[in-house]
């Protein structure tokens, strides 16, 4: 997650360095890219320049940004949202089921799912000292998560899963772990971030980042491992993805999608679980699905299948705003995606981005998490089986 409505001390306005309105020219662009500064999108059409140290304090707002620097193409003007409609980034761009079918088969699946996986997972991930996307524990964190879904492969070979880094400017990698299907696309996407920050210090700070994101990272590692065991050979593929730099401007996520666009991929769809653990004592537990910078078509079948395959109900969030977290990279680039949250905005964890981000918050709940992991069996299954 991008941010906390709660760390809104510093205000953007009190960084200095030169504002732009994009496009950016290509002599700018390149002159400024040289000396290392960094082009930061903090709101459509909204471009500022920063050096890396100025982006921490960027970061300690409650304001979201793409760090475009890695991917803005001064000569090519497929960087405008392809297919957003108006303020809030609200797509509806394709057909989803309008509800449920699979039941017979989900049901069998979602019982094997453990939360003793989820706990080894988020312990793993854990020790790392930080997963900051430009320290060598990061990069640690990256290896760690290839090399558990290599092994979680190798349980069932016959599904013919397999896991790959997708490399980045910085030393972290992002990992793309594949259910092949009969044919190569569309794509059915489930994502999550893997980094970490302690924002007070963030090159060497602990920053366990529990819930921020080894929730949604160990989710995706148990959704995986209970499809490959269960033998699930889909139709069309499904991705997982484990996205690296998104506290520092959707790094990881917006590398992919681009590229996928370039590519000409097709993509059915693309799940953000980002903070998946918590819901603040005394208040109603729900899956909170954002209502900005998503499809409102893959909402709602999504709250289909939440409906019928999961212990609790769902409800919608308060808009979390601008460049929030992974799934604004595919919105931006025009392929349907969504993200179901916690709990509804502005209730969230307070101890993300500290070194209190941990198991042991009062509110933290393994039972909350396996939730996502039931939606993420139930969501890969009915798109793509
Ligand atoms: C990490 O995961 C392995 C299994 O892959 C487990 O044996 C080990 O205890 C875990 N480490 C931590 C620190 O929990
Ligand atoms: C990513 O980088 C690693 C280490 O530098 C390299 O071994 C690997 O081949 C690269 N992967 C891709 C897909 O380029």
């Amino acid at each position: 997650m991008r941010f906390t409505l709660r760390l809104s001390a510093i205000v953007l306005s009190a960084v200095v360095l030169v504002n732009a309105a994009g496009p950016i020219p290509k002599k700018e662009f390149e002159k400024n890219k040289a000396l290392g500064l960094r082009l930061l999108n903090i709101e459509l059409g909204k471009y500022v320049w920063r050096t890396e140290f100025e982006k921490f304090d960027v970061m300690r707002t409650n304001k979201g940004f793409f760090d475009v620097t890695d991917v803005y193409d001064p000569e090519e003007d497929d960087f405008k949202p392809a297919l957003v409609k108006g303020e809030m980034g609200v797509t509806a761009v394709s057909a989803f089921p309008s509800g449920p079918t699979r039941q017979n088969v989900i049901q069998p699946v979602i019982n094997t799912l453990a939360i003793a996986n989820l706990q080894t997972y988020v312990a793993n991930l854990t020790s790392f000292n930080n997963r900051y996307y430009r320290s060598q524990t990061g990069a640690q964190a990256s290896q760690w998560i290839l090399d558990t879904v290599n092994s979680i492969a190798a349980l069932n070979p016959s599904v013919g899963a397999t896991g790959a880094f997708f490399n980045n400017t910085f030393v972290q990698p992002s990992i793309i772990a594949t259910i092949p299907g009969k044919t190569n696309g569309p794509i059915t996407i489930l994502g999550a971030h893997m980094d970490s920050v302690n924002q007070a210090n963030p090159t060497n700070g602990r920053a366990p980042g529990a819930d921020d994101d080894a929730s949604g990272s160990a989710d995706l590692l148990e959704t995986f491992r209970a499809l490959v065991v269960a033998g699930f050979k889909p139709s069309t593929p499904v991705e997982f993805h484990w996205y690296a730099g998104e506290e520092g401007g959707l790094l990881g996520s917006q590398a992919i999608a681009q590229s996928y666009k370039r590519a000409g991929k097709q993509v059915k769809a693309m799940l953000q679980l980002d903070m998946t653990a918590y819901t603040k004592p005394g208040t109603k537990e729900v899956v909170a699905f954002l209502p900005d910078y998503i499809d409102s078509t893959l909402n709602t079948f999504l709250e289909s299948l939440v409906d019928e395959y999961l212990s609790i109900p769902w409800a919608i969030s308060p808009a979390c705003g601008y460049a929030c977290s992974d799934h604004a990279s595919w919105n931006r680039q025009g392929f349907p995606s969504s993200m179901p949250f916690e709990t509804p905005f502005g209730t969230d964890n307070p101890q993300i981005h500290t070194t209190g981000d941990t198991t042991t918050v009062n509110g933290f709940s393994w039972t909350h998490m396996l939730e996502y992991a039931k939606l993420g069996v139930a969501y890969a299954y009915e798109l793509a089986a």
